[in-house]
């Protein structure tokens, strides 16, 4: 912290939509880990600065402030691309209604205290919708993806992989809106439903993207029964694609240099990945038995053909019933905590976010089991930050980001 003589001209401002105290806290974490000197204004939304030692790398990798003396962050403008009213939903991050998705700025921020470099490689083992896939790509990092769901493997891949085929995708979409305006007469019979559309689509990437479009239409009828689903799918797929439009003129505009994305289904308690590989790992697993991920994506897993009660058992968190089921969750959890452990890179940090469950008026105590099994395997706890949740006020509360060090 600067003393008032050591202050010099220099102000940055935190983003108008940090309002909780972890975010605070995560700012200051951001500025420490750019070697930043700072003192915090008294309004507590702009910092004063004296030791600045790279202004640029600053301004191209922050989450948390929008300028610096008024000149923009790279993160202000990428987040301007939001086709959606959520903040934190910009570029293709909203692609898919997915429950219990990171806060994206959280991830960018945590990337910078790990201090993860352009071309390093962090793991997300229960990468869910791909949040941390797509903040790494933004950032230049390369992500590993883990998921047993195809339903987060499919979703993952086309935020990421989208604006690869963006000449595809928009070729596709120019001929859906052609037969919808009965320009082809002779195909009408790929318009019979979405799924034969989407299944005549030959390039991989650009019949995922549709494949996405899919079910989001699927989880929009759920809700809304009466309206024509190919009309849906085409609302969906319009929207989408400004979205990946939206990405690639970004990537060209900013001459972003991209970071690789790599997906596996597979079973996080089994990683299939060599030891000590991997420079960082940031994730959330399945919180205890907060979330039934099975049920949540029933929908989603009928459209890809699977069935639920099939692929339940390699779900961790679902199994079993009564206190069985946390006995189950918690052998499960410690297996999955070895494997991060083995393919971590000594030296380096893991982000496990992760909360107590309330069952049956008893509180689960996940989070202290997660510091234990840390502790034992010989990690120490750089952080341990409450973090507020919404929607789930009967079953959690709280949060808490764990920073262990190995
Ligand atoms: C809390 S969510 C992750 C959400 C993610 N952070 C995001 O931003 O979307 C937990 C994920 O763990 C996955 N999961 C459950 N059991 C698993 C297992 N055995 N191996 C790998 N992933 C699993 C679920 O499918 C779910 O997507």
């Amino acid at each position: 912290m600067l003393t008032k003589t050591e202050q010099i001209n220099s102000e940055v401002k935190l983003f108008g939509n940090v309002q909780f105290i972890y975010e605070l806290v995560l700012a200051k974490m951001e500025l420490e880990s750019f070697d930043i000197e700072y003192s915090v204004n008294e309004s507590l939304r702009s910092f004063d600065i004296a030791k600045l030692p790279n202004q640029e790398n600053f301004l191209s990798r922050t989450a948390y402030f929008e300028n610096l003396n008024n000149i923009p962050s790279l993160y202000k403008k990428i987040t301007s691309r939001n086709i959606t009213r959520s903040i934190n939903q910009y570029l293709t991050h909203w692609f898919y209604p997915y429950k219990g998705k990171f806060h994206p700025q959280m991830i960018r921020a945590l990337f910078n205290y790990l201090q993860i470099q352009s071309g390093e490689t962090i793991l997300d083992p229960f990468i869910g919708s791909g949040t941390t896939a797509l903040e790494a790509q933004l950032l230049g990092i390369n992500c590993i993806g883990i998921d047993v769901s195809e339903v987060c493997y499919l979703i993952s891949k086309v935020k990421t992989n989208s604006t690869n085929s963006h000449s595809e995708i928009k070729n596709t979409f120019n001929y859906l809106e052609e037969l919808l305006d009965g320009k082809h007469t002779g195909e009408n019979e790929q318009l019979q439903s979405v799924s034969n559309f989407v299944q005549n689509i030959k390039n991989e990437n650009c019949k995922n993207f549709y494949w996405v479009a899919e079910l989001i239409t699927h989880s929009d009828r759920a809700r809304r029964r009466k309206k024509n689903p190919i009309q849906l799918f085409y609302n969906n797929s319009k929207k989408m694609l400004e979205s990946v439009s939206d990405y690639v003129e970004l990537i060209n505009k900013f001459n972003l240099n991209l970071g690789e994305t790599s997906f596996y289904i597979q079973d996080a308690r089994e990683l299939k990945l060599q030891s000590n590989s991997v420079d960082g790992i940031i994730t959330s697993p399945p919180y205890s038995i907060a979330l039934d991920y099975v049920e949540n994506d029933k929908h989603s897993f009928s459209v890809l053909g699977k069935k639920t009660d099939e692929i339940r058992e390699n779900f961790i968190g679902v199994r079993g019933k009564g206190n069985s089921k946390i006995e189950m969750y918690n052998s499960d959890m410690v297996k999955a905590y070895e494997e991060m452990d083995r393919v971590l890179k000594p030296g380096r940090k893991c982000v496990i976010v992760i909360g107590n469950a309330t069952l049956n008026k008893q509180e689960i105590k996940t989070v202290e089991m997660t510091i234990e099994i840390f502790t034992k395997m010989g990690y120490s706890l750089e952080k341990n930050l409450d973090k507020i949740i919404f929607g789930l006020y009967n079953i959690m509360q709280k949060e808490n980001i764990l920073i262990f060090a190995k």
